[in-house]
């Protein structure tokens, strides 16, 4: 009897507190790269947890359904994404090998304060043919964040204080060099652009994301230029050149040899 009482009454103080004091849902923001497996935190459960009475439901970007993705602890098998998902113990929502699909709203239903995931994707196009990176030719890199508003999308609330940025292999910031231009479409949206030199064969364009002045994520695009294979393709011409003049020499002063040996007999 004493046991139900204190229950109700923990009920009661946390119905308060998740209506009064925390008006709000607690929100976390992450920021992946295609391939990522992504873990989002079900906070606020209660003790013992017991995640069979956790739900998820995915609201994807543009999007007004959302979508069951976990009922009573079971990831949904009606769900095209099933296999990619795993519920964890501590009711955490783990997805594997993200793609631009998952990009959205992730929300934890515990019957408590539920907990809201944004995931974000970074991604780089690059709008120049593979076939046109030589030197002297201009290469334009596109890196956008696709957030759950949308693509170059990061104005509302905690989005506020991330930034991308390009950056060389030593992590220095490309912005100060006058050889690169940018276009900055919106904050979560920049384009480099660049005219190629011999110095940038083999390299890597990173486009680094910060929050608050931490790196939280990053990806590259690594330009192969084929000014190299061309070269390469000179010192093989020159190799089959070199292999050919030494058999015809070789056979030349074997025959000689043979030869002058033949009339001294
Ligand atoms: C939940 O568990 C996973 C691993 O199973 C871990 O990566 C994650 O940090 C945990 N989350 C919380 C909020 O404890
Ligand atoms: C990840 O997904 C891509 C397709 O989106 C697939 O080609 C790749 O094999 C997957 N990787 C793993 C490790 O499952
Ligand atoms: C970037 O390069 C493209 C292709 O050469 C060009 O059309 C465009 O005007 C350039 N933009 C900037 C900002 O330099």
């Amino acid at each position: 009897m004493d046991g139900v009482h204190h229950t109700l009454i923990q009920l009661l103080i946390l119905k308060l507190l998740s209506t009064g004091v925390f008006g709000e849902l607690s929100s976390t923001y992450m920021y992946n790269i295609l391939g990522d497996d992504v873990n989002m935190p079900c906070k606020n459960l209660v003790y013992p947890v017991n995640c069979n009475s956790v739900g998820w439901i995915h609201l994807k970007t543009g999007s007004r359904n959302a979508i069951q993705q976990v009922s009573e602890g079971k990831v949904r098998v009606d769900s095209n994404r099933a296999e990619r998902l795993t519920l964890k113990p501590n009711c955490s929502l783990t997805v594997h090998n993200v793609t631009s699909e998952d990009v959205g709203k992730y929300r934890c239903q515990t019957g408590n304060i539920d907990s809201l995931t944004h995931l974000s994707l970074l991604t780089i196009s690059s709008s120049t043919p593979e076939s046109d990176l030589k030197p002297d030719y201009p290469l334009t890199l596109r890196c956008t964040l696709h957030t759950p508003f949308g693509p170059g999308m990061c104005r509302y609330g905690e989005l506020d204080k991330i930034s991308l940025g390009w950056v060389d292999q030593t992590r220095a910031d490309l912005q100060d060099v006058s050889r690169y231009h940018f276009t900055v479409h919106s904050t979560c949206d920049i384009t480099l652009n660049v005219t190629l030199q011999r110095e940038d064969i083999n390299r890597r364009w990173t486009c680094q994301l910060t929050d608050k002045g931490k790196v939280k994520t990053s990806i590259y695009f690594h330009s192969t230029l084929s000014d190299e294979k061309e070269e390469n393709s000179d010192v093989d011409k020159w190799v089959v050149i070199g292999v050919v003049v030494f058999v015809a020499v070789f056979v030349v002063i074997t025959t000689l040899v043979i030869f002058t040996k033949r009339t001294r007999k």
